[in-house]
């Protein structure tokens, strides 16, 4: 076993405690940027002026009359800017533009002495515009061919001649919708300049290295005279990747020309306008089948909603090509990857990254195939598994597949799910307006950054004279427990108790040049840095100990009398990845995440409306290093991916009226998030029994995003129950998110479908 997965005995990894800041979230006492807020005197508020068009240019800004309003302090523009005016990082987002790209694009912000004053002379600024034409639809960019970015292609074999060899052969379209972060805690900045003269800025971000380099080219000054701290944030998803950046910046640029603090934070409502959400997806495919139901060739074409600059939408569009093939062996594959550009917000990272929309093309393409096939879906999901010895299309080999069957069967077994098909073929023969559906899906989900760079995590590591261990790490805490699992593995690897261990907030001075905390991959990252440092340190006490066994307030007195070093910086960097992002092939992963899902719904024949009867899932984190954060991620992430799946539903107004571009669906409102009365009756959550990851520290698997994609097993259960109202051998199209509109309108057109012929034709 090698050193880094190995587990001591006594280990304090793998008990199952409780979050690590639970009692301060559930009282109310745990500090956000925001809060801080309250402790900043003399500070000022940012307000921004948003442009009510989807696409124009800018012909005149007069700020004059803002400043004419009580408690206006000043107003920032293109003008104050003393390096590069431009929030991103392919510098195609200008932070105070000249030509508006999306309703809500912010024009200018208004400093105040309150936030009420800053708003009231935001209302004040008078802007002219000339409107342009603009792309709202996916559907429209296509057709206006109005792409950004490259245009990736995953290519194995020779799909032209599978599919025309093949005996079964399908074509189709399947769109899904994007979603909204809704993370609880709004984007949030605050910045001054310290006594030092040094920017410091508190971000709620999950990039603070990357919100530190836009600051500091905003600036116009280096990397060393900005410091980034993020405290926690309350909740991220994946939105506060890069969209932190230019709400930080603003703020930064505010605090160095008036010399104050400067505190920014978006309402619900600019949250929702202004900042970038998953991508809503468009794909076209034709599938091959064998005989038997097995996959033979799968060509398709992934095209994205970008919204108007690229942010994440590269990386996030070759993650979703890299996992068209979910947990399937497909022996030929041509897929093919753009990047519309619309006149929306930005589009980004959100739980997933990408992955979800292209697991959800392979499982709509099997669902609807399925009773084309005459095939059960749960056999011919099963069927077509991957095998040990089998590859990716884009070459890595599909390490412990037999994982995916083991789930697989473990669903089975405990969920009981062969005993109640058969109820619920017995129901759906008994009920004239109420069908229900039981679907299996699997998940496979590649483990770290693409990008081979990032694969890297730092930690700075402290053992005070009196024996107590300060810890610092790249990794930022947005409620998944990455600070509960870096606690756990400080105090394993140096043995001591948990209790002597603390971790200081996340900040650039402290750990410099991080990654994201993403990719579910901060525990592999971070925690093999803290676990190296704290190898340094012990490494050092072991000599100065010399075989005695002294206690450790001792040895630590000891050692530093002996003038031994008691802290470390500490490095990981996860050995073996390499990716070719032009010819699309490589090793991006260091490991595949797997996970088995079995949902039952019940559907009302009359409304489309539904209820989530039972949900069984067995999920794969390898030896858990904190049992209890794990199973609140599986959890979290499947209810935020059935959200995503059946409840929220973006709406852009698409019409050509003056609300053209405009997000109808700004509020909690009109955006339906899952709540109680959508949750399963029934969830039961298992961890994969012996799942040891060799090679992955103590053992474990990353478990951040993964689980989200199990939430497709209820997309399958509706169309299967919305299917049941047809005649058998009925394919059923469901619209994504299915919500019970949506649901209806499948289930109305099943209905329909005369006992042979079927919606979707074999070609
Ligand atoms: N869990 C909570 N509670 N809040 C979050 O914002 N973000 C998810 C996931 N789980 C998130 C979460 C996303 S998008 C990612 S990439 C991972 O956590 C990041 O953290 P990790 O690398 O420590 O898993
Ligand atoms: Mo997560 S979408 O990688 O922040």
């Amino acid at each position: 076993m090698s050193h880094l997965s190995q587990r001591p005995d006594d280990a304090v990894v793998g008990l199952p405690l409780p979050h690590e800041s639970a009692d301060l979230h559930v009282t109310g006492h745990a500090l956000y940027t925001d809060d801080l807020v309250q402790r900043t005197p003399r500070v000022l508020h940012a307000h921004p002026v948003c442009s009510p068009h989807a696409h124009a240019t800018v012909t005149r800004l007069d700020v004059t009359p803002a400043l004419d309003v009580d408690g206006v302090v000043r107003v920032l523009t293109a003008d104050d800017v003393p390096g590069i005016n431009d929030a991103g990082v392919k510098h195609d987002e200008p932070l105070f533009p000249s030509e508006v790209m999306f309703v809500g694009h912010a024009v200018c912000w208004v400093l105040g002495e309150t936030l009420e004053a800053a708003r009231l002379g935001a209302e004040a600024v008078q802007v002219d515009y000339d409107p342009l034409p603009a792309v709202v639809s996916l559907t429209e960019a296509i057709a206006a061919e109005s792409f950004q970015g490259a245009r990736p292609v995953v290519e194995r074999g020779d799909v032209d001649a599978a599919l025309a060899g093949a005996a079964h052969v399908f074509e189709g379209t399947t769109e899904m919708a994007g979603q909204e972060h809704f993370y609880l805690e709004t984007h949030a900045s605050l910045a001054l300049v310290d006594e030092g003269g040094q920017v410091f800025v508190q971000s709620s971000t999950q990039h603070p290295t990357e919100t530190q380099e836009i600051v500091a080219h905003v600036l116009g000054v280096a990397s060393h005279a900005v410091t980034v701290q993020c405290l926690r944030m309350g909740g991220g998803f994946g939105g506060k990747e890069m969209q932190p950046h230019g709400f930080a910046a603003v703020a930064a640029l505010g605090a160095t020309i008036t010399g104050r603090p400067v505190r920014l934070r978006l309402d619900r409502t600019h949250d929702m306008t202004m900042t970038g959400k998953r991508h809503g997806f468009h794909a076209t495919w034709r599938v091959g089948f064998d005989d038997d139901g097995l996959l033979v060739g799968l060509d398709t074409t992934l095209t994205s909603d970008g919204g108007w600059s690229l942010d994440l939408s590269e990386p996030v569009l070759a993650r979703a090509l890299c996992h068209v093939d979910n947990a399937y062996w497909i022996p030929h594959v041509r897929a093919r990857g753009r990047v519309a550009r619309t006149h929306k917000t930005s589009q980004t990272a959100f739980r997933g990254f990408g992955g979800p929309q292209g697991m959800l093309v392979i499982e709509d393409v099997l669902g609807r195939c399925a009773p084309l096939l005459g095939v059960d879906p749960v056999d011919l999901r099963r069927r077509n598994f991957y095998a040990e010895g089998q590859a990716t299309p884009y070459g890595q080999p599909v390490r412990h597949p037999d994982r995916v069957v083991a789930a697989w069967e473990q669903v089975l077994a405990s969920g009981d799910v062969v005993r109640r098909q058969a109820e619920v073929e017995a129901f759906n023969d008994s009920h004239p307006h109420r069908r229900r559906g039981l679907a299996l899906t699997p998940v496979k989900f590649g483990i770290s950054f693409n990008f081979t760079a990032f694969n890297q995590g730092g930690a700075l590591v402290h053992v005070y004279k009196d024996g107590s261990v300060l810890i610092n790490h790249g990794g930022t805490e947005m409620g998944q427990g990455l600070h509960t699992k870096m606690l756990q593995v400080a105090a394993t690897s140096l043995g001591v108790p948990l209790e002597r261990v603390r971790l200081a907030p996340t900040r650039t001075d402290k750990v410099p040049n991080t990654s994201a905390t993403a990719a579910s991959s901060s525990t592999d990252l971070n925690g093999g840095a803290v676990k190296d440092a704290c190898e340094q340190i012990l490494a050092r006490l072991r000599e100065v100990d010399g075989g005695r066994g002294l206690a450790w307030d001792d040895l630590v007195r000891e050692a530093y009398f002996s003038r031994v070093q008691l802290w470390a910086a500490g490095f990981y960097r996860t050995e073996g990845l390499h990716w070719d992002p032009v010819a699309m092939q490589g090793h991006p992963f260091k490991y595949f995440a797997y996970g088995v899902a079995a949902t039952e719904v019940e559907v009302d024949g009359f409304t489309g409306s539904y209820t989530t009867r039972r949900v069984d899932i067995v999920h794969d984190v390898g030896d858990s290093l904190s049992p209890l954060v794990d199973l609140g991620q599986v959890e979290g992430g499947f209810v935020q991916g059935l959200g995503w799946l059946t409840l929220e539903d973006l709406r852009w107004d698409e019409t050509d009226g003056p609300g053209r571009g405009r997000l109808t669906t700004q509020a909690a409102s009109t955006y339906k998030l899952p709540s109680l009365s959508e949750l399963p009756d029934e969830l039961h959550v298992a961890l994969l029994d012996q799942a040891h990851e060799e090679g992955a520290v103590y053992g474990s698997k990353a478990v951040g995003e993964p689980p989200l994609m199990l939430a497709l097993s209820v997309r399958e259960a509706l169309r299967q129950a919305a299917a049941a109202f047809g005649p058998a051998g009925t394919s059923v199209e469901l619209a994504s998110p299915a919500t019970p509109e949506a649901v209806y309108w499948a289930l109305d057109r099943a209905r329909r479908t005369a006992p042979a012929p079927t919606e979707l034709a074999e070609v």
